[in-house]
Formats: structure tokens, C-alpha cells, sequence
């Protein structure tokens, strides 16, 4: 999705944009470009189709320069190409905007644009945003920014350039994420952490309806409406280095790997021993409050919906609270009935996604209490709810989620065990899922130890016309995220169903071409599930099942480390992360960056 650099200080401004750039493109682009004061007065400006590195291609020689911003653009409105691209100039040349989001009422303030004689050179939406602030005859660039935002319907995070003020930048926000980098007599901005931590890690991330001024040595926040508002630097606790390759080939096998710590770092601190539960600090819900909790309803989007359904399965195993999960995006839509007696639980690795800050914006209108299950620290999400856990996996890079994935359900198992403990869950059964839950890195690395094996295996199904997902109650939101990673890694298409469904039609699918991925966790179900195998091979269907023993109906098992049933669809998940990975290596995909896909969706 769309990104944002800007610094304002005494180095030279091209280089550090471009870096910051770089450091943004796992987030998904179709173009990218800058706007600096130039030396000698006035905005320079460079823009271009495809990748950053066409981008420095295109800079003039004379490109020099203390302050500037730039964009990577992820198209909404028009075409990629190098017209649309960020930064956009007002019709003078004197303000460049770089535009996060999505302005709802672009056609009517274009068509009054345009009927006021302004020529409009692209065909996005963020244009106008130039020419209403190039337009208004307030005196300081602050209020000509706020003037120009009062008049749009929409989200935005954006980073504004006057030639007239070229002693600042003006930003402001409203659901597109803006994050300031406080430096020693210089001042960075950008829309994630990502681009800013190789340069400082004191950070003030601004909320909704909030403004900034950056000046070199000095910076100041306030609303869209002008009252001061007060900023405390926070300190990013991700260092740069979290963010290189660290020797992998794709970010998405370093973070595959790094399950093993991260899953480590989730439950560190965390296991109260004595009274065979665990301490959630952010939680802010006391036992009176959680022994009223009648109903959890967990919401988030794509891979953080999965973990939902895993978090609702195991909310509802460990502590006997029905739960469910649904898509955020679906959720907010449909004027949902919220029930004060219902705990709401909004995931999101970014904590960014707008789709689920949206559902979480209606709950609170409506007087719910709503927690967090967020990765990134002091986020959107992270700051809306009441509450939450943090997932501490470490910053994920590639565009699909695999360690978050992980680290997320884990979290869940503690809610759940915190919930549980709270209410009817057994000390004994306590000390058994701490147990488990301690088991799990070393597990993690038993399975990444298979990887040659898994290759193998997706070498030999990389040919598949189409795969088959199946898993029963804990093993199908493995087998639903599963299938998901695989279409979006490797393109190859998938269906993810619930074993017992497969015989009310999906079974028309199978045949040799069209193999399944059976998930069978070793629970009172597994002998169901070994039946659905018989009626994948009397159909001439190839299997690959991942299991805790050799499944003679299968053609190949993965063989996973048991832990306890409640856990194992945490483990299950892992060696067909790999086998998503391997496929697409298999078939030359790009993994880091999925065509059509953007980490963090933050537009609707
Ligand atoms: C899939 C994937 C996406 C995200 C979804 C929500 O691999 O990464 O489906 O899970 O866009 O993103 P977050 O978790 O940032 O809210």
C-alpha cells in the first residue's frame, strides 16, 4: 500500500528519501516519486512507473536539496504511470502533497476545480489536495493545509511542501498512519517505523484528526482544528537490523524461520506458574469484568481473521465462552447488533488495516468494549481499543504473513488460558497448556528442521491444476490460511472446506490434478477425518496429509510434532507456510511482493 518519506534537516534529502523509499517497498507499489526545496528556491520534482531504482534513474544531476518528501503509489484512482504518481503540484508549482488514502468526494471537488478554470493534470484523487492548498489565501501554510482538509470527505495521511515555507513540512492524518522520527536537528516523517529506524528510534505517531509542523530542529502537533495537542516521543523497540535479510533469500523464509524466537518472545514473562495461568499486563479487563463476558466475537481480515478462528476455537475450548470470529470487513457493513455482555477482540499484525479500524470505530461508537490482538506497538488499532495483547513477533516484512500468523494464535492461547482460568478451567488443565505452550519453539524448529523434505514435497504438487484444503473444528482454520498462502504466494488457486463438507459438492472437484491437503490433527475427530481421505482416493485424488503419524490413505504425510490437541493447529500451520514458499519458488514467483498485493490495506 502506499508509503511516505519526508525529512527536513541539514543532510542531503535525495539519498535518504530513496533509502526510505527502499525501506517501504515490501509495503506494494506501482510507482514512485519526490519533491525537494531545491537550493536555489522553488520545488523540484521527480516521479516514475515501477520500481524506486527507476525512480534514482530518473533524478536530475541538479537534484540537491535539505528538504523533501516522497511516495511509493499503490493505484487507486488511475492508472500506475508517471503522471498519477506522488508527489502531485498545485497549478503555481508551489505546494507538492504526497497523499496516503482515499478522498471519497474527489469527482465534486474536481468538477468545482475544474469549473473554476484549474487544469488537472492526473486523474487521482490526491491532486486536488495540491490545488485547494495552493488555492487558499490563508496566511501560513498550516492553515491553508487545514483549510484544504476540511473541504474533503476521506482518509489521509499526508506530507505537504511550499515553496513559499520552505523552513517546513506540514502532515497531517486521519486513518492513514503518519509517524514522526524526532533526530538530532532533523526531523523525519513517514507512514511506517520501517523507513525511518535506520535514522532514529524516537517516534511520535499521530492520532486521527491530528497535524503536524516539522522543522529542523523542531516539531509541533495539533489538530485539524488548531489546538496544540501534546506529543511524547515513544521509543520503536524493532531495530534497523530486524528490517535486512539477515542472509535469507526472501523475507518470507527469514520470517517463516524466525517462528522459533518469536514464538519465544510472545510467551516470555508472561507464565504466572504458581497459579497455573498467565499474566496479560495491557489486558485492562479484571476477573469481574471477564467472569461477565458472555460472548467473544473476534474480527480482523485475511490472515488475522484466520488466527480469529483459531483464537475462537481455542476461547471457547479453554474457558467455555462461546466465540466466533468474522471478517472485519464484513462485520462493519452490516449494522451489527453489538451486545454489551459481548467481549469484541479486533486482530491485526500492522494494526493498520482500515477495514478492521473501522469495525473497531463502530464498536466503540456503540458503547463496546473492545480489545486489541495487535503486532505493532503504539498502531491505530493498538490505540483505539481498551485493551489488548501484544504479539511481539518483531516487524514483518513480507507482504504475506506467516511469523505474525504464528505469533498471533499464540497470543490467543493465552487469552484463552487467562480467560479459562478465570472461569472453569482446572489448574491441572492450566499446568498442561503452559506445558504445551513451552513446547512449542523447540517443536517449531522440529518441523522448519523438515524443510528439504517439504521442498520435495511441493516440487512434486507444484504442477497441481488447483489444490484442496480440508480440516475438521481445529484443523480447519489451519487448512483455510493454508490454501490462502498458497494462491497468494504461488497464484496456484486453492479452496480450504471443512472435511465433513467436501461430500456436499466440492468432492465434484477431485480427481489427480486436483490434490488435497488434508490437515489431521490426532483428536476425537481423526478417525472422521481418515474417512474423508477413503473418499478423496475413491475419487482418484492425490493426498498430502500433515499429521502427527504416516497416513497410509494418504500419498505423502508431514509428519508434526504432537503437543496438546488444543494447541497443535499452531504447529500444523508451520510446514505448510513452507509449502507455500516452496511452490512458489518452485514456480518463480515473487515472493516478497505478491502481484495485486499490499502489506497493510489501509485504503477501504
Ligand atoms: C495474508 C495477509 C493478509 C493480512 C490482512 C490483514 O498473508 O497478510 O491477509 O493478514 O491484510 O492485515 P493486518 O493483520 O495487518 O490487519
Amino acid at each position: 500500500m502506499c508509503g511516505i518519506v519526508g525529512y527536513i534537516g541539514k543532510r542531503d534529502v535525495a539519498p535518504l528519501l530513496l533509502e526510505g523509499l527502499q525501506r517501504l517497498e515490501y509495503r506494494g507499489y506501482d510507482s514512485a516519486g519526490v519533491a525537494i526545496h531545491g537550493k536555489s528556491g522553488g520545488l523540484k520534482t521527480a516521479k516514475a512507473k515501477g520500481r524506486v531504482r527507476e525512480l534514482e534513474s530518473r533524478l536530475p544531476k541538479r537534484f540537491a536539496g535539505t528538504t523533501g518528501i516522497a511516495h511509493t503509489r499503490w493505484a487507486t484512482h488511475g492508472a500506475p504511470n508517471d503522471v498519477n504518481a506522488h508527489p502531485h503540484l498545485d497549478a503555481d508549482g508551489k505546494v507538492a502533497v504526497v497523499h496516503n488514502g482515499i478522498i471519497d468526494n474527489a469527482a465534486d471537488l474536481r468538477a468545482k476545480l475544474v469549473a473554476d478554470g484549474v487544469e488537472l493534470v492526473s486523474d487521482t484523487d490526491s491532486e486536488v489536495l495540491a490545488h485547494l492548498i495552493g488555492r487558499s489565501q490563508a496566511p501560513t501554510l498550516e492553515e491553508k493545509v487545514r483549510a484544504a482538509l476540511a473541504l474533503i470527505e476521506g482518509t489521509y495521511g499526508i506530507a505537504v511542501l511550499h515553496a513559499d515555507f520552505a523552513d517546513r513540512i506540514v502532515v497531517a492524518r486521519n486513518g492513514s498512519p503518519v509517524v514522526l522520527g524526532i533526530g538530532e536537528k532533523e526531523m523525519f516523517v513517514a507512514s511506517d517505523v520501517a523507513a525511518l529506524v535506520s535514522h532514529t528510534r524516537q517516534v511520535v505517531t499521530l492520532d486521527d484528526g491530528e497535524m503536524a509542523t516539522l522543522k529542523a530542529d523542531d516539531f509541533r502537533t495539533y489538530t485539524t482544528e488548531g489546538s496544540r495537542t501534546s506529543a511524547t516521543p515513544t521509543t520503536v523497540e524493532w531495530e534497523a537490523e530486524s528490517y535486512d535479510m539477515g542472509g535469507h533469500e526472501t523475507y518470507m523464509h527469514k520470517e517463516i524461520h524466525e517462528q522459533v524466537d518469536a514464538v519465544d518472545r510472545v510467551l516470555r514473562g508472561r507464565i504466572d506458574d504458581r497459579f497455573a495461568t498467565v499474566r496479560l499486563g495491557g489486558l485492562n479487563l479484571d476477573a469481574r469484568e471477564a467472569r461477565a463476558v458472555r460472548r467473544v466475537k473476534i474480527l480482523g481480515c485475511g490472515s488475522a481473521y484466520h488466527t480469529g478462528l483459531i483464537g475462537a476455537q481455542l476461547i471457547e475450548e479453554l474457558a467455555r465462552i462461546p466465540a466466533d470470529a468474522e471478517p472485519a470487513s464484513e462485520f462493519r457493513y452490516r449494522n451489527p447488533v453489538v451486545d454489551p455482555d459481548t467481549l469484541y477482540i479486533a486482530v491485526s499484525q500492522s494494526g493498520e488495516t482500515y477495514d478492521t479500524l473501522a469495525a473497531v470505530q463502530e464498536l466503540k461508537r456503540k458503547g463496546a468494549r473492545v480489545l486489541g490482538v495487535v503486532n505493532v506497538v503504539g498502531s491505530a488499532i493498538a490505540r483505539e481499543t481498551d485493551g489488548g495483547v501484544y504479539v511481539h513477533a518483531g516487524p514483518e516484512v513480507c507482504v504475506v504473513s506467516t511469523k505474525c500468523f504464528t505469533n498471533t494464535a499464540v497470543a490467543f492461547a493465552l487469552l484463552a488460558l487467562h480467560l479459562g482460568r478465570i472461569r472453569d478451567l482446572s489448574v491441572a488443565d492450566g499446568k498442561r497448556i503452559i506445558a504445551g505452550l513451552r513446547r512449542l519453539p523447540e517443536q517449531i524448529a522440529e518441523v522448519l528442521r523438515d524443510e528439504e523434505r517439504i521442498k520435495e514435497l511441493a516440487a512434486e504438487y507444484a504442477d497441481a491444476k488447483s489444490m484442496m484444503f480440508v480440516g475438521r473444528v481445529r484443523g480447519y482454520p489451519v487448512a483455510r490460511e493454508a490454501s490462502l498462502k498458497l494462491k497468494e504466494v504461488s497464484y496456484v488457486h486453492a479452496e480450504a472446506y471443512p472435511a465433513s463438507e467436501l461430500k456436499h459438492g466440492p468432492l465434484a472437484l477431485i480427481e489427480p490434478a486436483v490434490p488435497t491437503v488434508a490437515v489431521l490433527p490426532d483428536d476425537e475427530l481423526l478417525e472422521k477425518n481418515r474417512a474423508t481421505l477413503e473418499e478423496i482416493k475413491a475419487r482418484s485424488g492425490r493426498i498430502l496429509a500433515v499429521a502427527h503419524q504416516e497416513q497410509d490413505k494418504a500419498d505423502h504425510t508431514i509428519v508434526v510434532p504432537k503437543n496438546e490437541v488444543e494447541l497443535d493447529p499452531i504447529l500444523m500451520g508451520v510446514p505448510l507456510q513452507l509449502l507455500a514458499y516452496h511452490t512458489a519458488l518452485a514456480l518463480g514467483r515473487d515472493i516478497d511482493k505478491p502481484r495485486n498485493l499490499a502489506k497493510s490495506v489501509t485504503v477501504e
